[in-house]
């Protein structure tokens, strides 16, 4: 593969973002002047003491929520294991009933394989063409030994967007119905900063953000955990935000993540409108490219910056070598499984033959890129389909 690439071309925001620099500044005099152990008493422990508390604030802000009701995470993997692992053995004594989706993120789908495996039952709904869940579906799973029903708000690898507020109505009546609490967990790690979070808007009881998928670092996050809801803890050790997650407060990382939430939630309206562009141009443009393919993100309800396109007869990695030898990175399927040929999960669930499946590609844009490079895109993608072709024919 020959084309010469104007420059790297990431359109693979999904998977990871860079981080931005006035994060990174932001971040910065905490891993040096500013080092100290919240949990001590002296003057340099208040300082970062005082810029976690406030950083808490801020996130709240954006959630609609009490600062209290947010706890810091080494990420979304570790908010949805704490969510889902944390509040089904709390409530172990009122049902070891619950329900997710067969399109969630490992990080939902192994904790739940997980809590089976110790006994409790899970229903995981089913999805349609367009990756959308059935209302009347989830309305019939809910019994009276359900706990916790945890759906993603936006999906990582098609973008579609669930409908959270009218999920949690179906979930309130029947929690009234069988005069019982059931909460509701999503996963809103793709949604951040390009829809809104408010958490009573939603209607959601707990949600797991991510930093580094918003311009913000790796390795930390949250978990908005709605006052009074029993949680066990995940992490264990000296007591942490306020008993319910042990270890020592990554301060940089708290800072960064709470600054990236501000900007990408300032800056939601303005990425939907670039971000939709470009996936509209790619879509115009794949018109033209003259193999077959299928886009598989929906029409309508699906993130602005997300283009899930299967490529018959072509197996993605193949073409995701192409398109890195041409500068562009992509990704096929999600990150976490980009190392395996299976078919994702997530496009099998919707129906989608195996066989094209495996041909998926995740194109996934940010404010940084531009028409000239889904230009580029384009035509690094005929030429890589082109030489996959001959290749497959000698
Ligand atoms: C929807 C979703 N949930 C959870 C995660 C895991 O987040 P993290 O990488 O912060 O552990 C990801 C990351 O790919 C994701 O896309």
């Amino acid at each position: 593969m020959t084309l010469d690439s104007p420059k790297e071309i990431y359109i693979d925001n999904a998977a990871t973002t860079s981080m931005s620099k006035e994060v990174l500044d932001e971040m910065i005099p905490y891993f040096s002047e500013n080092y100290g152990n919240p949990s001590s008493l002296y003057s340099i422990a208040q300082v970062a003491r005082d810029a976690v508390d406030e950083s808490r604030e801020n996130v709240a802000k954006i959630l609609n929520c009490k600062p209290s009701e947010i706890i810091f995470t080494s990420g979304g993997t570790e908010s949805d294991n704490m969510a889902i692992i944390g509040v089904a053995k709390a409530l172990i004594d009122t049902g070891n009933h619950l329900i997710t989706t067969k399109i969630e993120h490992h990080a939902v789908i192994h904790a739940m394989e997980e809590l089976e495996s110790t006994g409790f039952e899970v229903s995981y709904l089913n999805v349609d063409k367009d990756g959308f869940i059935n209302l009347e579906e989830l309305e019939s799973k809910i019994n009276s030994n359900t706990s916790l029903v945890s759906i993603m708000l936006a999906n990582n690898e098609t973008g579609s967007i669930q409908n959270l507020s009218k999920i949690s109505e179906i979930v309130r009546n029947k929690s009234k119905s069988f005069q019982k609490e059931i909460y509701i967990h999503t996963d809103a790690v793709q949604a951040a900063g390009k829809l809104d979070l408010d958490v009573s808007e939603l209607g959601v009881d707990l949600m797991s953000l991510s930093g580094h998928k918003i311009k913000g670092p790796k390795g930390v996050g949250c978990l908005y955990i709605k006052r009074g809801i029993p949680i066990t803890p995940i992490i264990l050790g000296g007591g942490q935000e306020r008993q319910r997650r042990s270890g020592t407060e990554n301060v940089p990382g708290i800072v960064g993540f709470s600054k990236a939430l501000n900007l990408a939630n300032e800056e939601k309206n303005n990425f939907n409108v670039h971000c939709k562009k470009l996936t509209e141009e790619l879509k115009l443009k794949l018109k033209n490219l003259k193999y077959e393919h299928t886009i598989i993100t929906p029409n309508e309800n699906a993130l602005s910056n997300i283009l899930n396109v299967c490529f018959k007869g072509f197996e993605g990695e193949p073409i995701l070598i192409g398109l890195d030898m041409a500068g562009i990175f992509a990704s096929s399927g999600s990150a976490c499984s980009s190392a395996s040929l299976e078919p994702s999960h997530v496009l099998v669930s919707m129906g989608i033959d195996p066989k094209l499946a495996i041909g998926s590609i995740r194109f996934s844009f940010s404010y940084e890129n531009t028409s000239e490079e889904v230009e580029f895109l384009i035509n690094s993608l005929e030429s890589v389909l082109s030489e996959l072709s001959i290749l497959a024919q000698t």
